[in-house]
């Protein structure tokens, strides 16, 4: 797959385009970096990168729990909404920063028979399923505060899911007039997770407001609010837990009396109700008239 996507690759060492050569891409200068067996490349600059991302646990709770899709209702909103950002696009381009194991990349490309998806995660267990997440899309190991390593605007729609958000780089890799899809978590989700001492509410996770870190190269469009309620196990509700924030301040012994106290508090005994309410919210970039795709080599971040 990474040949289907390779020329809007950029070296994240000098920012020269890539090449496909074996089994490693390659820059003009030398550079080159190895396509691992399971498909992704990792275009880190060098050494061991400060932010290692998600673990192994996280990555693997979120693979499981989306497999039992109980959160298709998110991923067909986000994949709906992405799909009629680009329907005038001949082949869009689709880029998922912070994409986890790829599962928002792969519903919207289900949704574009032409396109094309590009999934950046700085996590190499992420990296390991987002090369498998879709056969149109690849997998890049990239820290999203050291730049993308990405052509400037390359894509149509890129989405930001739960993940850190750098609007400078996005504004950078979209085209113009390009739709940047974020998803928060709104008031009350996982709330009746929530109430229990050690677990994040969504009024504790300030960083995930949003206004201030958009910037003003955007415009707000449409803002569609998700909201549903599933039915989870206890074992699936330790794996809501152990796939978000939660899992760095609760060890697992904890997190599974978290969820017998949750369960206790609505009196559930094999599964208990779970609400998810996110905000995905549209915002597109403000075109400068004219403008074209701009080549030329340049240091990312
Ligand atoms: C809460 S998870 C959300 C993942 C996915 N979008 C989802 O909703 O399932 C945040 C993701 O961002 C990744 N991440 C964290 N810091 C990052 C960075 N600096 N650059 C790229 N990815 C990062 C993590 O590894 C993790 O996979
Ligand atoms: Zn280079």
């Amino acid at each position: 797959m990474i040949d289907r996507i390779v020329e809007w690759l950029r070296c994240p060492q000098c920012a020269m385009p890539l090449q496909r050569a074996e089994q490693s891409l390659r820059c003009d200068r030398g550079h080159s970096f190895d396509i691992a067996r399971q498909g992704y490349v990792s275009l880190l600059r060098g050494g061991r990168n400060p932010i290692q991302g998600d673990d192994a646990g996280m990555i693997a709770a979120r693979e499981e729990l989306f497999a039992r899709g109980h959160y298709r209702v998110i991923e067909q909103a986000i994949a709906g909404i992405a799909a009629r950002a680009c329907q005038s696009r001949r082949d869009p381009l689709i880029v998922d920063i912070g994409a986890g194991i790829g599962n928002y990349l792969a519903a919207a490309l289900e949704h574009l028979p032409a396109g094309l998806g590009i999934g950046i995660d700085v996590s190499k267990p992420a990296a390991r399923r987002l090369g498998r997440a879709h056969p149109r899309a690849g997998a890049i190991i990239a820290d999203v505060w050291s730049g993308l390593p990405l052509a400037d605007q390359c894509a149509d729609v890129a989405l930001t899911v739960f993940a850190p958000r750098n609007a400078a780089e996005i504004a950078r890799i979209l085209r113009p007039g390009g739709t940047w899809l974020i998803a928060t978590p709104a008031a009350h989700h996982l709330a009746e997770l929530a109430r229990i001492e050690g677990v994040l509410s969504v009024d504790e996770r300030k960083g995930e407001r949003l206004a201030a870190t958009v910037g003003e190269s955007f415009v707000q469009r449409e803002n569609h609010h998700v909201r549903a309620t599933i039915e989870v196990t206890k074992d699936e509700a330790e794996r809501v837990l152990a796939m978000g924030p939660t899992a760095w301040h609760l060890d697992r012994d904890q997190r599974a009396r978290a969820v017998e106290s949750a369960f206790a508090a609505v009196e559930a005994t094999t599964r208990m109700p779970l609400t998810l309410s996110v905000d995905i919210t549209e915002y597109q970039l403000a075109s400068s008239p004219g403008s074209e795709p701009r080549s030329q080599a340049r240091p990312f971040g």
